[in-house]
């Protein structure tokens, strides 16, 4: 082969290897970004059973269920009011989040459930919800009631502690559910309000 020739077959041959390397690459991070989305268990995008029946009582003493925002698209939230971090930071996100989406928010209701209904009265929860967002409603129950709708969006939670400061272990993604209540998609910490407001502005119609 001649020199300059060779050299071209190198040329090449290195392009091939960059192009796959960078397919492979892109591939790899599709893959990553997919697992990424999905919850813990053995739930998988496509079949996601999240969301369902539930009776609980809101910040005013007045019995809520999933019927009861039939217009409006649902960011829903689970956490208890002593969460020193996790909860403040994504409640935050979310106010911010509809802040950033004008007039759209108004078609979006959040919501912030309780996994911590020993503490969180409504009362309790009148006051906590008022500190991020006028429009957050705030959820608790008996403790059964809790168990209910913790399971149909399968939360995890887990008291750590004893006593009076125990508190509670749990996973923190925000559901977008649809007016009819169907599950819709998920916000992890990961996302930021700005991330956040963007994919709410195509999903919501
Ligand atoms: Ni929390």
């Amino acid at each position: 082969m001649k020199p300059h020739i060779r050299i071209l077959v190198l040329a090449f041959a290195l392009l091939g290897a960059i192009g796959i390397a960078y397919g492979l690459n892109i591939l790899e991070y599709r893959q990553n970004e997919g697992s990424a989305r999905n919850l813990p268990g053995t739930v998988t995008t496509g079949e996601i059973q999240i969301g369902g029946a539930f009776a609980m009582v809101n910040q005013n003493g007045e019995t809520v269920t999933e019927k009861s925002w039939p217009n409006q698209y649902r960011l829903i939230f689970f956490g208890f009011t002593h969460c020193p971090d996790v909860c403040p930071t994504e409640l935050g996100k979310m106010t911010q989040a509809l802040n950033l989406m004008g007039k759209n928010a108004d078609k979006l209701q959040p919501i912030f459930v309780s996994l911590d209904p020993g503490r969180d009265t409504p009362a309790a929860l009148k006051e906590y919800v008022a500190l991020f967002n006028p429009k957050l409603v705030g959820l608790t129950g008996t403790p059964e009631q809790v168990e209910t709708i913790r399971k149909a969006y399968r939360v995890y939670a887990a008291k750590v502690g004893d006593g009076d400061d125990y508190m509670v272990d749990h996973s923190a993604f925000i559901y977008l559910m649809a007016p009819n209540g169907d599950f819709i998609d998920v916000f992890q910490p990961d996302d930021s309000a700005e991330d956040m407001a963007k994919r709410l502005a195509l999903l919501i119609k």
